[in-house]
């Protein structure tokens, strides 16, 4: 028997209520293959804060490091926003990324043809559908980079800090999938302004020699928002850094209807991550109202990238379309004539699609 360690970490808010039905679809999943899931659970974020003083403890990221790979709800939440910016829950985000080298972070807003009306893009500008793929650099930048205070003046400051290491294998990352789509890469940064930015130019121009099938240009980053309301369609593939990854994929999220539709794969170490990109929105946590989509997309992501298994991959992505064709929606994708449903019943619905 094929058995696969997975390390599952809930985190904050509505975390549990979707993690619990991304469990649901991998359940499914042993009845039609011969993979058994082996589920440890592990506390990051708010609640290990609360329990341990500290938002990623040492053994959850050890259990981690040993892991095939695991899952993430969300992190953070009101109760903690007054903490010191190490010791926030985020901050277990990022310990994760960086602790086990996660530097490529796949995000793909892909707009199901059944929720153009949750889009709030006109018909002309959306079409039918909707896929790009953002790659977001996910263990460098401003958000790893130098920050401190300065009592003296006053002050505070940020380091947007990149190599032409970091720069180059995220790079490769999405020239790489651009083959097995459109073939176009949109390199985003802001080389009008930032010394960093001007340095993934100069590495772009070498590492797209490597790929003459990929036809490849660059968009400063105020215009790349801009263009993704404009003409969205435009896009295939975005590689970005890291903060404006963070930036751009938000947005990219309203063009798929809701955030809760986004998944992600967080890629590059010896296993790998998967966590919808939303929050942990706690003001519908235990609630039953979450929508469980963007997580359970992310197993589909898992079962592709960590496991090889693109077979049963799509089948979960098909039955979450079916659940969609057949009507059923939580609230943040509810439009008239739908059938609304809570979390579970959505976990359920499309478990049970699984076949
Ligand atoms: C995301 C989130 C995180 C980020 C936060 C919670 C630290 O917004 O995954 O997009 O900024 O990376
Ligand atoms: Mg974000």
């Amino acid at each position: 028997m094929n058995k696969k360690n997975i390390v599952v970490i809930e985190g904050d808010g509505i975390g549990p209520d979707i993690v619990a039905e991304s469990i649901k679809v991998l359940r499914k999943i042993e009845e039609i293959s011969d993979v058994k899931f082996e589920f440890s659970y592990y506390e990051a974020g708010g609640v290990a804060i609360d329990k341990y003083g500290h938002p990623l403890p040492e053994k959850t990221l050890e259990a981690c490091k040993k892991a095939d790979a695991v899952i993430l709800g969300a992190v953070g939440g009101p109760k903690w926003d007054n903490l010191a910016g190490d010791q926030r829950p985020e901050k277990a985000l990022l310990g994760l990324r960086g602790g086990l080298g996660l530097y490529a972070n796949l995000r793909p807003a892909i707009l199901h043809r059944q929720l153009k009306d949750a889009c709030p893009l006109k018909d002309e500008i959306i079409g039918d559908s909707l896929d790009i793929m953002i790659v977001r650099e996910l263990t460098s930048g401003i958000y790893f980079g130098e920050r401190g205070r300065n009592k003296a003046d006053k002050s505070a400051y940020d380091t947007m800090y990149y190599n032409e290491e970091e720069i180059e294998r995220i790079l490769k990352v999405g020239f790489e999938i651009s083959l097995s789509r459109n073939k176009k890469v949109c390199v985003v940064d802001k080389a009008n302004i930032l010394e960093s930015s001007r340095l993934w130019r100069e590495v772009t121009q070498r590492v797209a020699k490597n790929y003459p099938e990929v036809e490849c240009n660059f968009l400063y980053v105020d215009n790349a928002a801009m263009q993704l309301i404009r003409n969205p369609k435009q896009f295939d593939v975005i590689i970005t850094e890291n903060m404006f990854g963070d930036i751009l994929s938000d947005e990219a999220s309203m063009l798929t209807g809701s955030i809760g539709m986004l998944p992600s794969a967080s890629l590059g170490g010896k296993n790998a991550l998967y966590e919808p990109i939303h929050g942990s929105a706690p003001d519908i946590a235990g609630q039953n109202k979450a929508n469980p989509i963007a997580t359970i997309l992310s197993i589909a992501m898992m079962l592709r990238h960590s496991f090889g298994m693109e077979n049963e991959a799509q089948k979960v992505e098909k039955a979450v379309d079916a659940a969609l064709t057949a009507g059923y929606r939580t609230g943040d994708i509810f439009s008239k004539g739908m059938k609304l449903v809570g979390t579970k019943e959505m976990g359920d619905i499309i478990a049970n699609y699984i076949k």
